[in-house]
């Protein structure tokens, strides 16, 4: 085990595996060989400005050329300045102009079992109706629009329709509540919403144009309202205020032309909430972003023309706007989005979904992988899946055990696993394996991206050896950074830039390895401090995960007289598992096999299910708070299902 200096955060996790990619692969990839990468790091190395002016004279489409690639007054950057373009334009118009135009942009499967093809001119054409719709409600370029839907098309439609007219469009997840809802409305002061009746979920109709109902009875800034009929479910419209998207389309020409925003207009705001504090509204803006999303979707998802990429992720999160919407259209590909569960009507939802369109490039995350597992691979092995050939992660770490299960059991062996890291706030992937060049190791997300300064380091900004762990930070601005904080340029500085000195600081631990690999170990929020190491939680998971009998757990520490804090680990079993004495033993015992003494829970917990966030990550937060028999403070608006708080909390440990 490394060394423990002060700051230093233990690193227990050993895993040696290694997985090279095929040849096959190698050879057709975009970026082909470890000597590739390296030399495009060098080249990005020794000039960062260079590099990424080249890629965004090569990639991207732009009315106007910038004067000057950055201007960098720490911590605010402007990139490509003086330069003009429209992300939409990039999307949609440039492909018009070749074979791409009758080519599927999006493949949509609604969760009841419709389906609609939007070729690039479909996808064009709606957008710039409803651009022209937006336009005809009075909206502007830099008002703010308000998007609150189901996975449906018309999602992308109005995200594309804010973008060709330079509106900048913050979309809240439709899980929300009205109250989550309305602050984000508030902050953002945005004037127009888009909605819909309502979508299809688990089988049934969430409604949504009812919470934005509740919501605007204290949202002053809002105008106007619209609404997609998708449920035919019952809805109030408010004469003067909510208006049909069908029938405001109806009337509205095809003809708009796609704004010159300046590369720095801002594209979109996205809330994000920290483990404190109310929610923070992350800037991205035109230029800078769009080229990360471009160049990441084309050398991480290796896209080729024929290819048909999935990423089941909701719209309403980072990975939504960047890899089902900006980054795959801009480059010409065809990208699937489904509106519902993966378990509806039965288990095996998404891998009937990808032997239907014969889905190439799936991206997903760890919670889904986990889920999926513990149902058993009897579902997946009823779908032909040898159309896959790549597969990639997000949100957290992967425990090797789920690496494994998705590599074998989905991906058949023989594709390559890229374990993505990044964050809304970074707006691209910033560490992950290029998929023909870089072998994988499971459970690392591996190296970063060119042109991505990613280092360990200690609370001083010092790096740190191999193998001890530290903060994961950014040494250098990148394009797709975010630019502030919504009218909060302060928090901004406060939140990323204080910490660590000169630096943009993530809030994640890692340690790197040897070979350089980056092991991501979790938000240092929930770092404990056992016996004076520093554990992430991780690791303690995985330990416990890689035991058969368990499916998921989650770690966190908790106040304890003599160690200062012990380990309560919180555990859900396989399906047929029981819970019992001896079991618990049994798990212990496991943990202090793999990792040490150091890591043996203090306490087990057994679960069926464990408190997450909409977008699949788990509460630690709160279960800090039931492991110390405390009320959860703070903000739980993210909260996935608020039973699973009550029974943890009745579920004490026998
Ligand atoms: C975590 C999602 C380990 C991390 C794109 C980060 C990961 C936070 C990974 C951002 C990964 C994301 N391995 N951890 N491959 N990807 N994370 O803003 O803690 O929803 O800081 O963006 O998720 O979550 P966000």
């Amino acid at each position: 085990m490394a060394g423990q200096a002060e700051d230093d955060i233990t690193s227990v996790l050993h895993e040696s595996r290694l997985f090279k990619p095929a040849s096959e692969f190698s050879k057709q990839a975009h970026v082909k060989s470890r000597a590739a990468y390296d030399r495009l790091c060098r080249r990005a190395e020794k000039d960062p400005e260079g590099f990424w002016g080249g890629l965004a004279e090569k990639e991207l489409v732009w009315f106007k050329p910038w004067k000057k690639v950055l201007d960098w007054k720490p911590p605010f950057a402007k990139w490509f300045v003086g330069g003009s373009t429209n992300v939409a334009y990039n999307c949609l118009d440039r492909h018009l102009e070749g074979p791409r135009k009758n080519k599927a942009a999006l493949i949509w499967e609604g969760e009841p079992g419709d389906s609609r093809i939007l070729t690039y001119q479909d996808l064009h054409r709606e957008v710039s109706q409803f651009a022209n719709v937006l336009k005809n409600k009075g909206v502007k370029k830099g008002d703010r629009v308000a998007i609150y839907m189901p996975m449906i098309p018309e999602l992308a439609v109005a995200m594309l329709s804010c973008a060709r007219i330079g509106a900048t469009h913050s979309i809240i997840f439709g899980g929300f509540s009205a109250a989550a809802l309305r602050d984000r409305i508030n902050d953002a002061e945005a004037k127009l919403v888009v909605t819909a009746d309502g979508g299809h979920r688990k089988g049934g109709v969430i409604t949504l144009k009812e919470k934005v109902d509740d919501a605007l009875k204290d949202a002053p800034s809002v105008e106007t309202m619209i609404v997609v009929k998708r449920t035919g479910n019952a809805v109030k419209m408010k004469k003067g205020r909510d208006f049909w998207w069908q029938d405001e389309m109806k009337g509205a020409s095809a003809v708009c032309k796609a704004a010159a925003l300046n590369a720095e207009h801002p594209l979109f705001i996205l809330y994000t909430s920290g483990t404190t504090g109310k929610p923070k509204g992350v800037v991205h803006t035109t230029g800078g972003y769009l080229l990360g999303t471009t160049v990441t979707s084309k050398w991480i998802f290796d896209l080729k023309e024929e290819d048909t990429y999935w990423c089941t992720a909701d719209i309403g999160w980072v990975t939504g706007h960047s890899y089902i919407i900006y980054g795959i259209l801009s480059n010409g590909a065809t990208s699937v989005m489904y509106e519902g569960v993966p378990t509806y009507p039965e288990a095996d939802r998404l891998w009937e979904i990808v032997e239907k369109y014969r889905v190439n490039i799936f991206y997903t995350a760890p919670t889904a992988i986990r889920a999926l597992s513990k149902l058993g691979k009897q579902w997946p092995k009823k779908h032909d899946l040898s159309s896959l050939r790549l597969l990639g992660t997000v949100g957290e770490p992967i425990n090797p055990e789920a690496w494994m299960w998705y590599h074998t059991v989905i991906g058949g062996g023989r594709c390559p696993i890229v374990d993505t890291w990044w964050q809304t706030e970074t707006g691209a992937i910033m560490i992950t394996p290029l998929p023909g060049a870089i072998p994988a190791k499971p459970g690392s997300a591996t190296l970063p991206f060119p042109g991505i300064a990613a280092e360990v380091v200690n609370k001083n900004g010092k790096k740190v050896p191999p193998n001890v762990g530290g903060y994961l930070v950014i040494k250098r601005p990148w394009p797709s950074m975010l630019r502030t904080v919504w009218r909060n340029p302060k928090r901004y500085k406060e939140t990323y830039w204080s910490d660590i000195p000169g630096v943009y600081f993530s809030g994640d631990g890692a340690r790197k390895d040897k070979d350089g690999y980056f092991w991501i170990m979790g938000r240092v929020d929930d770092v404990m401090n056992i016996s004076g190491h520093r554990l992430g939680t991780m690791e303690v998971e995985s330990a416990l995960v890689s035991h058969s009998t368990v499916a998921e757990s989650a770690v966190v520490g908790t106040p304890d007289e003599i160690k200062g804090t012990a380990i309560c680990a919180f555990v859900t079993l396989e399906l047929g598992q029981k819970p019992s004495e001896a079991l618990r033993k049994k798990l212990k015992a496991h943990v202090t096999k793999e990792i040490g003494a150091i890591a043996r829970p203090d306490q087990i917990r057994f679960t069926d299910n464990l408190p997450k966030t909409r977008s699949g990550k788990i509460m630690r937060r709160l279960l800090r708070d039931i492991a110390a028999g405390r009320e959860s403070v703070g903000d739980t608006s993210t909260l996935e299902d608020y039973t699973v708080l009550a029974k943890l909390r009745h579920d004490e440990e026998s």
